[in-house]
């Protein structure tokens, strides 16, 4: 489908006085590329004028703390004083640079901070933390929720000044004006809670506040929240009462998502939710409100997109982690590369997973590693053409062939196996886990595109590698399931995961899976959803420890939900006999009975032979990926570019 088959997308629209070249939004999103008070710097330029030079038609700067009591991470964008204005202006300049709209996210993140992040003792509607955290909110005073108000306002002022087309206010994902609008967290009996009609007040305020400082003529997006996803929270039809009165305060478009703090798999969809799933929040407010609408969550494709434009669900989309996956999407969808996109497969692992780690890094992508890094990697030729021979087309001997070969190398990529992708076969097979096939397409599309020699079905010899004289070779051979050396693991009930995964072993009703890291528990997973009786049994103190947090957050709660798999935690396990396994839990050994089969997740081990029978031979090589050591996806791909890239 060319760009032509886009119509909707591509079509010119308006946010109140805001014209906008097509219907496409990049939603605010926090990147921690600040300085630690809240300033630009060059990274936050170079990352935004890749996406302005990819084709969206509006880049809303991500949300931004308007009050230092506000800040919600620890490298977060400010606007709470002017002398940080010249810095944002230099950001709507990249963007007007490249055509491109610009707003900017006003928001102070109430409850959800905490004093180790903003220096100051967090503020809420009621003194309620977000469940999980420790740290209990200070409930805000009258004059405190005054001073928001009036920040929200000079915020807006600052953004005017500094060149932004518009502000978007932040009213949803748990942050202040949120809380104040939930009965789940505003339990006050004052003017600004105690009913619908008081919970509201502050988001009015905000707006009027941010009308009078600004203009009436200065566009304002209200981003709200669809459903928050919790019990006794807001749901589809509070939002719309809730949206009619904002359209009537002066609202000039709805920027729609869903979920906070503790539902926050809402928010930032992981895999296993389907592309597009928050739509109908969308078109739920587009019912009732006469203002533009954007539809966020999951739109991961321009097919998706242009769907639900038109289905009239929505009259702009917003297409986030897409376009941190490839900056590049809007163009590629408007000249019909269709197949050169990559698309982001919502896995959560380097852009929100980084944003919510203990450590608050600055965001990345799985797949593709020059976001937030694109002044490292600038994707020139190489003044000198080398030989380049990469082993293995999983995922780190695909991205580096792709990367050797953009960069002018003549590459040779072998794959014993007939076809490439390598463990991403078998995690796509996982039920809910099927996005990862957009990886290898990908791939697939590039191959024959950048000329790169793929010779399949053949596992490569030490021999051969020597006699085509590389200059360079990369290892990507992956890694195979660890057999460890436990009594009776040669029994013939005992399978490994993968090749439970892979479909190719008949299993009993009665299982066991030994290990509970992701692979153990996503074959769990595929288990019961198979009707087996399923145990599983893991040494930590919980299972899927190594899952992404928020993807984590939806499976276990569907694994858990009917309450039907059994879960050995702290558990070490000892033997496999003919009774059954052997486990141990403290001084206590216990034997796990009446079992038909038995599944190895016990983690990998590289594949390092070949690597060693020419170690000392090879004048140049480089280790990437699982056959270094076996971990996810992201260090995969992170490896096998840098390796190639720096040839
Ligand atoms: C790294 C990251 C940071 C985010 N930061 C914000 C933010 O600052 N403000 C906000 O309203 N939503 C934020 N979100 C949510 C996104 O704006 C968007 O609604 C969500 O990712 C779902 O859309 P997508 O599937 O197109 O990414 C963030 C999401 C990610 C992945
Ligand atoms: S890390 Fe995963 S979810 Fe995030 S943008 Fe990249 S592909 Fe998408």
């Amino acid at each position: 489908m060319s760009g032509d088959g886009y119509k909707m997308l591509f079509s010119t629209g308006k946010i109140g006085s805001l014209e906008l070249k097509n219907r496409i939004v990049m939603p605010p999103m926090v990147t921690n590329y600040a300085t630690e008070d809240g300033a630009v710097t060059e990274q936050y330029k170079d990352y935004l004028r890749e996406r302005a030079n990819g084709g969206v038609g509006l880049i809303i700067v991500e949300a931004t703390y308007i009050h230092p009591w506000g800040k919600g991470f620890v490298n977060n964008l400010g606007v709470d004083r002017d002398e940080l204005v010249p810095g944002l202006r230099e950001l709507t300049e990249v963007a007007h640079g490249a055509e491109v709209k610009i707003a900017i996210q006003l928001y102070h993140a109430g409850r959800q901070t905490s004093s180790k992040t903003s220096g100051y003792h967090p503020i809420a509607p009621s003194p309620i933390p977000t469940p999980g955290e420790e740290e209990i909110p200070r409930e805000a005073t009258i004059e405190e929720i005054q001073g928001v108000v009036e920040a929200f306002g000079e915020g807006a002022r600052r953004a005017k000044e500094a060149g932004f087309d518009a502000v978007e206010v932040h009213g949803t994902h748990g942050y202040i004006i949120n809380e104040f609008l939930s009965p789940y967290s505003n339990k006050r009996e004052d003017e600004y809670g105690k009913d619908f009609e008081g919970r509201l007040r502050l988001a009015l305020e905000v707006l009027q506040r941010i009308k009078e400082k600004a203009g009436n003529e200065f566009p304002v997006i209200y981003r709200i929240n669809g459903d928050e996803c919790v019990e006794g929270g807001i749901t589809l039809e509070v939002t719309k009462r809730i949206a009619k009165r904002l359209e009537e305060a002066g609202a000039d478009a709805f920027h729609v998502t869903a979920g906070v703090g503790e539902s926050s798999y809402n928010s930032v969809q992981p895999m296993a939710m389907p592309r597009g799933c928050k739509a109908h929040l969308a078109q739920g407010v587009k019912q009732v409100v006469n203002v533009p609408i954007i539809s966020a969550g999951r739109i991961s494709h321009p097919e998706v997109a242009e769907e639900i434009l038109e289905q009239n669900k929505a009259d702009f989309v917003a297409m986030g982690r897409a376009l941190l996956c490839d900056q590049e999407m809007p163009n590629k969808a408007l000249e019909g590369e269709i197949d050169d996109i990559r698309v982001c497969i919502a896995c959560n692992q380097k852009c929100i997973n980084k944003l919510l780690g203990a450590e608050q890094e600055p965001i990345g992508c799985a797949l593709n590693v020059r976001t937030g890094r694109e002044a490292e990697f600038p994707m020139t030729k190489v003044d000198k053409k080398k030989k380049v021979l990469i082993v293995g087309a999983g995922p780190a001997g695909l991205e580096a062939a792709r990367v050797a070969a953009l960069r002018g190398h003549r590459v040779d990529l072998f794959e014993k196996e007939e076809r490439i992708g390598g463990q991403i076969n078998l995690i796509s097979s996982v039920p809910g886990r099927e996005e990862f096939k957009e990886v290898i397409s990908y791939y697939q599309s590039q191959i024959p595109k950048l000329g790169i020699n793929l010779v399949l079905n053949h596992p490569v010899s030490a021999e051969e590698i020597e006699g085509m004289s590389p200059d360079v070779v990369i290892f990507a051979t992956g890694a195979t399931p660890l057999l460890p050396d436990l009594p009776g693991i040669d029994s013939l009930r005992v399978v490994s995961a993968w090749d439970v995964i892979r479909g190719e072993c008949a299993l009993g009703e009665r299982v066991v899976v030994l290990g509970g890291g992701s692979v153990g528990a996503c074959t769990v997973d595929s288990l019961r959803k198979l009707g087996k009786k399923v145990t599983i049994v893991e040494m930590l103190e919980d299972i899927a420890l190594d899952m992404e947090p928020l993807t984590r957050k939806l499976f276990m709660k569907e694994l858990t939900s009917d309450g039907k798999v059994k879960i050995w935690t702290g558990t070490r396990i000892s033997e496999i006999s003919e009774e059954g396994v052997v486990v141990e839990r403290g001084w206590e050994k216990i034997l796990l009975r009446d079992i038909d089969n038995v599944v190895l997740a016990l983690g990998a081990t590289s594949n390092k032979d070949l690597i060693d029978k020419l170690a000392g031979k090879l004048r140049n090589y480089h280790i990437v990926g699982d056959a270094k050591k076996p971990r996810k996806v992201t260090e995969a791909v992170e490896e096998g570019f840098e390796a190639a890239y720096r040839i």
